[in-house]
């Protein structure tokens, strides 16, 4: 008897499922160019030209500070490429050694513990410390990222959700939990869609009422918040409240690895139990050494921050001045609603072509359906100039497309409330948006542009 199962149908009918939903994939060909931050060479179907980029999260540039390039290259003449094994194996060296102190005294902790990203420190450690703890609850923020979703999975536990940044409901979560059963609360101090911000203070007062422990991602705010930029919880003074803080090398930092920093029973917990630590190849030298120059260049330099704030607040202004739907945020991450995947990526295909500026479409699941957007970060590097040049190409590339304008979207779900979807003005965008395109259904013209 002979079977036979279609591989490559079912690969391919799961690629064209999301075709289908206008939520497949592609990514711009770009070679950034050191020292010459923002541009970068994009090698598009018809040949090379520059570029701005606009959505880096390289958001204080540091991937191409000259002492990060520096100590980079150093180590890598001096220790060689690789690391040559796992940490276990002949991984540990020199440079990560100084990473982790550097890293630990960024934060204030015992000790740090450093991973290959910031994902495998979610996923390895959560999990591992969950899992670690006697019957442990753990409440998740209902925004947190992926990496913390699958890690809160992969432990095992119990889980509740608590709704994004909602204290009440998070109280009622934890007082209903048994008074002496380990509770651990998972959350971020920046959500990276909405670039709003956690009540960090309100969440360690609960935490010690219900004597839970605190696991806080900052991997969007490392490096840029905090007077030697720990991060939101630095800026607000409840660092030291905070039982295991995570963080990456690989955004404000400019290079590449997770880690989280915490007691030294913690740490040495995690870096003797989790398996996303144990069986996996160390950081290179070159790297750690490199992260290592940037968070202590960051710890006392505030021009980077200083750079990026004034970058921010003339790009908000900008695009709110030419009428567009910029999402309210108090951080540096700047998202403009569009609410309709297929006109986000027109959007975003049209100021790489005709603008020659590159801003990634964010489409499900990276955010709820409806309010697929332009996430636009503004660095240091980021002038007047180039601010005017981005708000007068996104005007045009939104009476191209005729999509709404004036509207002053405020995030999908923050100010301690219950996210409800619907009523969201960033929702009201995508509504908009939806009204528009039926009403056009029957104007070929519009369908024609949709088309090319
Ligand atoms: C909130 C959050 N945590 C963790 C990560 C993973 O960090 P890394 O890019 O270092 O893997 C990301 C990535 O964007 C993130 O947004």
């Amino acid at each position: 008897m002979f079977y036979y199962f279609d591989y490559e149908g079912c690969f391919e009918s799961a690629v064209a499922t999301l075709k289908r939903e206008r939520r497949y994939r592609v990514f711009a060909d770009l070679e950034r160019k050191a020292g010459q931050f923002p541009y970068a060479l994009w090698n598009g179907p018809s040949g090379s030209r520059d570029v701005v980029v606009w959505c880096s999260n390289d958001y204080l540039c540091m991937g191409q500070h000259p002492k990060v390039i520096e100590a980079m290259c150093a180590a890598a003449h001096n220790m060689g490429a690789g690391a040559g094994g796992t940490r276990n194996i002949s991984g540990t060296n020199r440079a990560v050694v100084k990473l982790e102190a550097e890293l630990a005294d960024l934060h204030g902790k015992e000790a740090a513990l450093v991973f290959t990203s910031g994902y495998v420190s979610n996923h390895t450690g959560i999990a591992t410390i969950a899992r670690l703890l006697p019957d442990c609850l753990i409440l998740s923020d209902a925004n947190n990222h992926n990496s913390m979703i699958e890690g809160v999975r992969a432990s095992g536990c119990t889980r509740q959700i608590w709704r994004h940044n909602d204290l009440q409901h998070l109280e009622e979560l934890l007082s209903r939990a048994a008074p002496g059963r380990p509770k651990l609360i998972v959350f971020e101090s920046v959500y990276s869609m909405d670039g709003d911000i956690a009540p960090l203070e309100a969440i360690c007062d609960l935490a010690e009422r219900y004597s839970a422990m605190t696991y806080l991602d900052e991997v969007h705010a490392v490096g840029m918040y905090g007077p030697r930029g720990a991060g939101m919880a630095e800026r607000d003074g409840v660092m030291a409240r905070i039982d295991i803080m995570e963080g990456t090398l690989a955004k404000a930092y400019g290079t590449l690895g997770g880690y989280i920093a915490g007691t030294s029973a913690v740490v040495d917990a995690v870096r003797s139990h989790a398996p996303g630590f144990i069986f996996t190849t160390a950081l290179p030298p070159a790297v750690a050494a490199a992260a290592t120059a940037a968070i202590a260049h960051l710890k006392t330099s505030g021009m980077e921050r200083a750079g990026q704030r004034a970058a921010v607040a003339g790009t908000k202004a900008a695009l709110r001045k030419a009428g567009l739907p910029v999402m309210a945020t108090e951080t540096h991450i700047v998202p403009v609603m569009v609410g309709d995947p297929d006109l986000c990526k027109r959007a975003s295909d049209l100021l790489l072509e005709r603008h020659g500026i590159y801003i990634q479409p964010i489409n499900y699941p990276t955010v709820p359906r409806g309010t697929e957007r332009l996430r636009i970060t503004p660095t240091p590097a980021h002038d007047t100039r180039l601010i005017a040049q981005l708000a007068n190409a996104m005007l045009a590339v939104w009476q191209e497309l005729d999509l709404p304008l004036g509207n002053e979207a405020g995030p999908t779900s923050s100010g301690h409330k219950p996210s409800r979807p619907p009523a969201s003005p960033s929702h009201a965008v995508g509504r908009e948006v939806a009204r528009r395109k039926l009403s056009k259904q029957n104007d070929p013209q519009f369908l024609w542009r949709l088309a090319c």
